[in-house]
C-alpha cells in the first residue's frame, strides 16, 4: 500500500484505498484488504465522484489541515465514509434531504464518531449553518438545476475556505453544450469571489460531470 499526495488516501496501482475506521466492516460492498495489521477499504471511483476526482488527477494537496467538512448530498454515505476514514481528526457534517436515504446514513454515523448526519435541504443552509459553523472544506454532489447557487449559498453561510462542486451538467440544462454549462457555472462561482481552479472531467466514471474546485 503506497501513500498518495492526499493525506489518508493510499493506492495499489490505480486502485485507491482509505484506512478502515471500523475494521471488519464494508460500507457498500467494497473490498477490504489488510496489510501489516491495518485494514483498508477500496474506494470505488464508479461509486464515488470524489474518488473519480482523485483518480482523474485532482490537484494536491486537497485537504491540508481540514478539521471540518460540509458534505451536501450525502445519500447512503458512500463517499462520506471514505472522508471519515481519510480525515480521522475532522468532523464531517453530512446533509441529505431524502428520509429513506437518510436512515442508512444515520446508521453509518452511529458506527463512526466523526460523521454528523443532517436531514435537511441544501437549498436552505440557514436551517443548519449555525449548528455547523465555519467549515474548512465544502463538497457538493446534488443533482439539482441550480447547483451553483446552492454551492455559493452554502459556501457563504458556512464560510467555506475551499471546496469541490461535482457539477452534474445535464441537471443544469439539456439545451446547452456541456462546455457552455461548465463555463457559466465557473463564471457564477468566480463572480461570488470563490476563485475557481482547473475543472476535472469525471469520465468515464461519471459521464457529463465536471469537478470544480474553489479556494485553491
Ligand atoms: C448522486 S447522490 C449522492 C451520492 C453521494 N454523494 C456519494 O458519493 O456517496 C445525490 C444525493 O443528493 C440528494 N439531494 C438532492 N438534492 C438535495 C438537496 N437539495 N439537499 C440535500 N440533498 C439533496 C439526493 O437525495 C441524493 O441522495
Amino acid at each position: 500500500m503506497d501513500a498518495t499526495e492526499w493525506p489518508g488516501v493510499y493506492r495499489i496501482g490505480r486502485d485507491l484505498y482509505t484506512r478502515n475506521a471500523v475494521p471488519g466492516e464494508s460500507v457498500y460492498g467494497e473490498d477490504l484488504r489488510s496489510e501489516s495489521g491495518t485494514e483498508y477499504r477500496r474506494w470505488d471511483p464508479w461509486r464515488s465522484k470524489l474518488a473519480a476526482y482523485l483518480a482523474n488527477g485532482a490537484p494536491a494537496p486537497l485537504w491540508p489541515g481540514v478539521r471540518t467538512v460540509l458534505y451536501l448530498g450525502a445519500a447512503h454515505g458512500t463517499t462520506v465514509s471514505h472522508l471519515s476514514d481519510a480525515l480521522p481528526d475532522a468532523m464531517v457534517f453530512a446533509v441529505e434531504k431524502s428520509p429513506p436515504v437518510f436512515a442508512p446514513l444515520l446508521a453509518l454515523a452511529r458506527r463512526r464518531r466523526n460523521i454528523v448526519p443532517i436531514l435537511a435541504d441544501a437549498q436552505l443552509p440557514e436551517r443548519y449553518a449555525a449548528d455547523v459553523g465555519p467549515v474548512d472544506l465544502l463538497v457538493q454532489d446534488v443533482a439539482q438545476r441550480d447547483q451553483s447557487r446552492i454551492y455559493r449559498e452554502n459556501a457563504a453561510a458556512c464560510r467555506a475556505k475551499r471546496g469541490i462542486l461535482m457539477l452534474k451538467i445535464r441537471s443544469v440544462t439539456q439545451r446547452l453544450p456541456p462546455n457552455r454549462v461548465v463555463r457559466q457555472s465557473r463564471h457564477e462561482l468566480d463572480a461570488a469571489g470563490l476563485k475557481v481552479g482547473e475543472g476535472v472531467d469525471l469520465g468515464p466514471f461519471s459521464r457529463e460531470h465536471v469537478a470544480l474546485s474553489t479556494g485553491v
